[in-house]
């Protein structure tokens, strides 16, 4: 198809699907929409999860004793059923850059990893002190504070083993762990985390929640997708193409997320909800409303998915996958 016709298509879809937002408590099960509709994104991530956990348990194992404590709180955490959207970026940019699954799998794993260290660190009393998460009690609940503390340190220091054991072109996994580093760290995750924490005792404020959601997911969805089109061995002009997707992408998730916590329900999330407003947190329907986060939102899918024009059909999962980050229920 026409890259012209194909993001005409696209606009067209993702109007009706800002419009028809639905209530996440009745979301169809099978989330497809009309930007690809023969990509059952749903039924994807399910079987990704299950070959990439296979793989993910056996790079948890460690190189050498660690104590079982620490290793049965990161493998509780790690391994607990999340939609691993992360690491399905990072696999399918690779590919879709030319790259084989083998070379994603630990990269991929990689950025899990930095993900489950940012769950249990965000979850902890002095963060947002949240009991539940992907379904279980959370880590600190389950193995208390300095264990749950030191279980996301080992989360955010492996990632950079895995890195320099499992990429054998040493060139590929320094840029690897250059990109982790600076999405994850004080200029990116943990730097946007430290501002929803200061941000709670502002007014509510759309740049604050911009600068905030940037920081704490849309760099680790970006670095994601840069990271999957490194171990593909793409040109730098591609690799800033999938960084911009999952930019978008990333800024786009957690607009949901935080429409989710308005008017989604624990029991499907696998964690609490109602708690942003309660904890004075900047986020984005706080300070512009649901309906027009929703549509922020859809305008964010909009730019992302027209950075995948060119990859015509062979992408049609990615834009599935971005209309699902809207409109998910989980
Ligand atoms: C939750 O991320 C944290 C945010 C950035 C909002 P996910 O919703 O991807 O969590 P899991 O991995 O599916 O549990
Ligand atoms: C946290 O944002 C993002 C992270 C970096 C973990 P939230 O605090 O809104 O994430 P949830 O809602 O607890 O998953
Ligand atoms: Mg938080
Ligand atoms: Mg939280
Ligand atoms: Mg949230």
């Amino acid at each position: 198809m026409p890259r012209k016709n194909l993001a005409a298509a696209d606009n067209a879809n993702l109007d009706r699907a800002a419009r028809e937002f639905p209530h996440p408590g009745s979301a169809p099960s099978d989330p497809r929409t009309p930007s690809a509709p023969n990509v059952d994104i749903a039924g994807r991530l399910r079987l990704f999860a299950e070959a990439f956990d296979s793989q993910l348990r056996r790079l948890l194992a460690p190189v050498g004793d660690a104590p079982a404590s620490l290793v049965e709180a990161v493998n509780y955490t790690a391994l607990a059923p999340g939609k691993r959207i992360r690491p399905y970026l990072v696999v399918r940019s690779c590919e879709l850059c030319g790259g084989s699954r083998d070379r994603a799998w630990a990269p991929g794993a990689a950025i899990e990893c930095i993900h489950a260290f940012s769950l249990i660190h965000d979850d902890l009393p002095a963060m947002d002190d949240d009991d539940m998460r992907r379904g279980r009690p959370t880590c600190h609940k389950k193995f208390g504070e300095a264990i749950a503390i030191l279980s996301g340190d080992a989360l955010a220091i492996l990632p950079f083993e895995l890195l320099g054991r499992h990429v054998p072109d040493s060139g590929r996994a320094a840029r690897m762990m250059l990109e982790l580093a600076s999405s994850a760290g004080w200029t990116g995750m943990i730097g946007g985390q430290a501002v929803d924490v200061q941000g709670q005792s502002l007014p509510p404020s759309v740049e604050l929640a911009g600068y905030i959601h940037e920081r704490k997911t849309a760099s680790l969805f970006a670095a994601a997708c840069r990271i999957g089109a490194i171990a593909a061995g793409a040109a730098d002009a591609m690799v800033e193409r999938f960084g911009r997707f999952g930019r978008h992408l990333g800024r786009a998730f957690q607009i949901a997320d935080d429409v989710l916590d308005i008017e989604g329900s624990s029991a499907s999330l696998g964690k609490p909800v109602g708690k942003d407003a309660d904890a004075n947190k900047q986020s984005l329907p706080r300070c512009v409303g649901v309906a027009e986060s929703r549509r922020l939102a859809v305008q964010e899918i909009r730019l992302a998915t027209a950075e995948l024009g060119e990859f015509g059909s062979a992408a049609d999962d990615l834009r599935a996958l971005s209309d699902f980050v809207v409109v998910r229920n989980y």
